[in-house]
């Protein structure tokens, strides 16, 4: 079986993305009604087993990937830092050495990108990234999934961004330019996503636009998407939570936007920093229906990476 590390989108490319999605559809759409842990009538990572590695804490990617692996017919083994020896310094070379002779494939979350460059380096199975400071990959797959499922094309949709730009932005941004769509940004001075990601997007064909004032950014949008303020890691500053404030999403901001435009978010969400409860608890909200998809899109991810998918 081949093995195909999954730093981020641009490891798998747009063919692949597009039939992640695909097949997430396909395998979505045929369990239908089945119980969350039965395995999928192909099974077809049956006697694989997934090593779920955190540094950070986590509810949706730990319980999806687990559930994932079991659907596939495969089992997970979980290790958070501080009940490992990565938490007394282990290196992660002799980490990634070590999980590659007793599991057939990794998943980190962790904060600083260049560790699971690290453990991609010396690992002999699939590495996953669950997560790092830069990025969210396994998070944009169900996001795409979710506004597909609700009915909207990927090329020249609208997206609109609000608050920090962090992993989760930067992880959009790749998106983009890989499938084409274009995204406003809408964050305050000193808070925009690395320039990299944004030179990325207008590469790969997506109009990108900068802005700091939110209603020019929802103004037409098709998704309006936004995260925490402070991510993981990240100091709790006052003075960044004042910056934030105007680009809460709220039910003035989601107005301008066009009257089937669908709210994101990745989760866990601050209901009255971020967005306000009305747009969370609200119609236009498929946050539960994006949560749930991280399921169906980690499995497709764990098919590309042992080679089973386009
Ligand atoms: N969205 C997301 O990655 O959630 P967790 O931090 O709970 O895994
Ligand atoms: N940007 C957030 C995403 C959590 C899933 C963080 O890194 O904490």
């Amino acid at each position: 079986m081949t093995h195909q590390h999954f730093l981020d989108l641009s490891d798998a490319g747009a063919n692949a993305v597009a039939a992640m999605i695909g097949d997430a559809i396909d395998r979505k759409a045929a369990r239908k009604g089945w119980g969350k842990g039965q395995a999928d009538a192909d099974a077809p990572l049956a006697g694989k087993v997934l090593a779920l590695v955190f540094e950070k804490n986590s509810t949706r990617t730990r319980v999806s990937f687990d559930i994932a692996m079991r659907q596939l017919g495969g089992s997970v083994l979980i290790l958070d830092s501080a009940s490992s020896q990565l938490g007394r310094g282990e290196t992660i070379a002799d980490t990634a050495r070590v999980l590659s002779k007793m599991v057939d494939a990794i998943m980190l979350r962790t904060d600083d990108h260049a560790k699971i460059e690290e453990m991609a380096r010396h690992a002999t199975v699939p590495v996953i990234n669950g997560l790092t400071d830069r990025s969210h990959p396994c998070q944009i797959v169900a996001d795409l999934l979710t506004v597909i499922e609700h009915g909207k094309a990927l090329p020249g949709l609208e997206v609109a961004w609000f608050g920090d730009g962090n992993n989760v932005l930067h992880s959009i941004l790749e998106a983009a330019s890989l499938m084409k769509f274009n995204v406003r940004v809408a964050t305050p001075s000193g808070y925009e996503p690395d320039s990299e990601f944004v030179e990325m997007a207008r590469a790969g064909g997506a109009e990108v636009t900068l802005i700091q004032d939110a209603s020019v950014a929802a103004r037409g949008a098709d998704v309006l998407v936004t995260d925490t303020w402070i991510s993981m890691g990240q100091a709790d500053a006052d003075e960044k939570r004042r910056a934030m404030e105007p680009l809460q999403v709220n039910a003035s901001l989601i107005a301008e936007a066009k009257p089937d435009a669908l709210f994101l978010h990745c989760l866990p969400a601050h209901v009255g920093e971020e967005v306000s409860e009305e747009v969370f608890e609200g119609p236009q909200s498929v946050v539960f229906d994006e949560a749930e998809n991280r399921i169906h899109a980690q499995k497709s991810v764990l098919l590309w990476s042992f080679g089973l998918l386009a």
